[in-house]
């Protein structure tokens, strides 16, 4: 398989690794305070969702636990939201403090769906923690409790958010090249 060159690629710096690192620091300390001695469930959506799960779980000093769900979006890019759970919770998370963990926010349909099955299977809290928003970007309202940092209207790449998969393990955060973005997949 030929592989486009990164420098075709891969355009500005726009979060680095140690501006990564301070802020979800800063997260997990909120968190701590947040739940105090309570046991939270952190619950996240693979793949994007890890690198910062990882990060976040160790900048956090109360009891928690890891689980994980899958999802793939119905084929068309339908914008009602409806995603498909290719892979559910291990765990009940009936009457338990559940924060869901998720590496960026745009129109909302995603996270919005994955919100609504998890509200209904009673979680004693449910609140909801993302690295990257576009607030501008959003279609439906969802109530977001701790933020990292405002995205700009460009695709970016990179600390787990992928381009054709690629990138997820750059350390920092990266634009994408428009014109990158239009070349076909090879
Ligand atoms: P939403 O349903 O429109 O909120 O879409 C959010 C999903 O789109 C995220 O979970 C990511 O998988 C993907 N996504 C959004 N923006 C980017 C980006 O800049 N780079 C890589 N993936 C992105
Ligand atoms: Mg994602």
């Amino acid at each position: 398989m030929m592989l486009a060159r990164d420098e075709e690629i891969l355009g500005d710096v726009i979060f680095t690794a140690a501006e990564i690192r301070r802020r979800v620091r800063e997260l997990g300390r909120r968190i701590t305070r947040d739940y105090q001695a309570n046991e939270v469930q952190l619950v996240t959506v693979l793949k994007g969702g890890v690198f910062f799960l990882a990060d976040l779980a160790r900048a956090i000093r109360c009891p928690v636990s890891l689980d994980f769900l899958a999802i793939s979006s119905y084929a068309g890019g339908s914008q009602s939201g409806e995603v498909r759970l290719t892979k559910d919770l291990d765990e009940s998370i009936v009457g338990r403090h559940v924060l869901i963990v998720e590496d960026v926010v745009d129109t909302g349909l995603t996270l919005g769906y994955i919100r609504r099955v998890l509200e209904q299977r009673r979680p004693a809290s449910l609140r909801i923690c993302i690295l990257f928003d576009r607030p501008y970007r959003r279609l439906v309202d969802l109530p977001i409790d701790y933020v990292g940092f405002e995205l700009p209207d460009l695709f970016v790449v990179g600390y787990g958010l992928d381009y054709r998969q690629r990138y997820r393990n750059l350390p920092e955060v990266r634009a994408v090249k428009p014109e990158a973005l239009a070349l076909p997949e090879r």
